[in-house]
C-alpha cells in the first residue's frame, strides 16, 4: 500500500489543458494507492492550506474545459524566506510528500525552492507562450495558436473586403513562437517578434510595396505582445503607405477555451509522467516534452537553458508570405 499523500496545484497564467494535467496526476496517484490533494490558486493554496481532498470524480468532465478548475495566482509572498517555510509547514501538517506543479519557468522556481527545503515536488510546463527552453511543448499552446488563427482568419475577411491592412498582436511577452506559428497559418505578409530586431523600411514596408506590386491589396502583420505598440505601427505603416491600417491585440482570449487534443493528450501524458517520478522518490525535476518523448530533468538544469528561436521556420515563411 502506497502511504503517499501528494498535492497538486496550478500557477502562473492559466493554458487550456491544465485540466487534462491535473486530471491525470489524480487518477494516476489515487490508482497507485496515493492520497491527492487538489491546491486551489497555486502557492496562495500551499501557504493557506486551501486544499479539496480528491476522489476519482472530482477530475470527472473538466478534460475538455479551458482554465483550470483548481484557479490559479501568482504568489510574491511565497517567494519571500517566510512564506516558503510557511508553505513548508503546512506541507509537514498535513503530510503531504509530494507537490506536483503545472505552470511556467517561476511556478518551477517555487517548485525548486520546496524541494530544496524538503518537499519533493515535480514540475509539468503549463503555458501559452511555449516558452520553457527545456521543452519542445507547454501545454495550452496548440489551443492558443489554434485561438489566434480563428480570430485572424475573421479578421481578414474585413481586412480583405476595405483593402486593409490589419497588425495584430498576438500574445508572448518574451517568445515569439505564437506570432511565428500563427503568421505562417494566416499567411502573414510581416512578423514581428521579440526574438529578432526589426527595421520598419525593410521588414514592413518594402515588403508591403513588393506584395503590392504582385496585385496584393490587402494585408496582415502579426506582431507578438514583446514588440508591442501595434497602435503606433498601424499609424505609421497608414502614414508610409497610404493604406487604411487598423491595429487588434487579441489579448487573453488566446489563454481561454476548450482544449485541443493535443493539449488533452500532452497534459494526459505529463500528468501521468509527474506521478510515476514522485513513486519512484524522484524531487526536482520537470516533465517535458523532447523529440516527441515525455523525458523529465533536473529543475536547475532545466532553468539554465536558453530557448533557441526556430530561425529555419522564421526564414520560411518569411520566403513563402509574398
Ligand atoms: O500566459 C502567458 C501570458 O499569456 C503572456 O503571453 C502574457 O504576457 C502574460 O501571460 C499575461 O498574463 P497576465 O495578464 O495574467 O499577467
Amino acid at each position: 500500500m502506497n502511504t503517499k499523500t501528494i498535492a497538486v496545484l496550478t500557477s502562473g497564467g492559466d493554458a487550456p489543458g491544465m485540466n487534462a494535467a491535473v486530471r491525470a496526476v489524480v487518477r494516476t496517484a489515487i490508482s497507485s494507492g496515493m492520497k491527492v490533494l487538489g491546491v486551489r490558486r497555486g502557492y496562495n493554496g500551499l501557504l493557506h492550506g486551501d486544499f479539496m481532498e480528491m476522489n476519482l470524480r472530482s477530475v470527472s468532465d473538466i478534460i475538455q474545459d479551458g482554465g483550470t478548475t483548481l484557479f490559479t495566482a501568482r504568489s510574491p509572498e511565497f517567494t519571500t524566506p517566510e512564506g516558503l517555510q510557511k508553505a513548508v509547514n503546512v506541507c509537514q501538517t498535513f503530510q503531504i510528500n509530494g507537490v506536483v506543479v503545472i505552470g511556467g519557468d517561476g511556478s518551477f522556481k517555487g517548485a525548486r525552492s520546496l524541494s530544496q527545503a524538503g518537499i519533493p515536488c515535480i514540475g509539468i510546463p503549463g503555458t501559452i507562450d511555449n516558452d520553457i527552453a527545456s521543452s519542445d511543448y507547454t501545454i495550452g499552446f496548440d489551443t492558443a495558436m489554434n485561438t489566434a488563427v480563428d480570430m485572424i482568419d475573421r479578421l481578414r475577411d474585413t481586412t480583405e473586403s476595405h483593402d486593409r491592412c490589419s497588425v495584430v498582436e498576438v500574445m508572448g511577452r518574451r517568445c515569439g513562437d505564437i506570432a511565428m506559428m500563427t503568421g505562417i497559418a494566416v499567411g502573414a505578409t510581416a512578423i514581428l517578434v521579440p526574438e529578432l530586431p526589426f527595421d520598419f523600411e525593410k521588414d514592413i514596408i518594402e515588403r508591403m510595396h513588393f506584395t503590392r506590386k504582385t496585385g496584393k491589396r490587402h494585408f496582415v502583420i502579426i506582431v507578438a505582445e514583446g514588440v508591442g505598440k501595434v497602435a503606433e505601427l498601424a499609424q505609421e505603416i497608414e502614414k508610409r503607405t497610404g493604406i487604411e491600417t487598423r491595429a487588434t491585440v487579441l489579448g487573453h482570449v488566446q489563454r481561454g477555451g476548450r482544449p485541443t487534443l493535443r493539449d488533452r493528450v500532452v497534459g494526459s501524458q505529463m500528468g501521468y509522467y509527474a506521478v510515476q517520478l514522485l513513486n519512484k522518490e524522484k524531487s526536482n525535476r520537470v516533465v517535458v516534452m523532447k523529440n516527441g518523448k515525455i523525458v523529465d530533468y533536473d529543475i536547475t538544469e532545466a532553468l539554465e537553458m536558453k530557448k533557441q528561436f526556430n530561425k529555419e521556420l522564421y526564414d520560411i515563411a518569411l520566403t513563402i508570405s509574398i
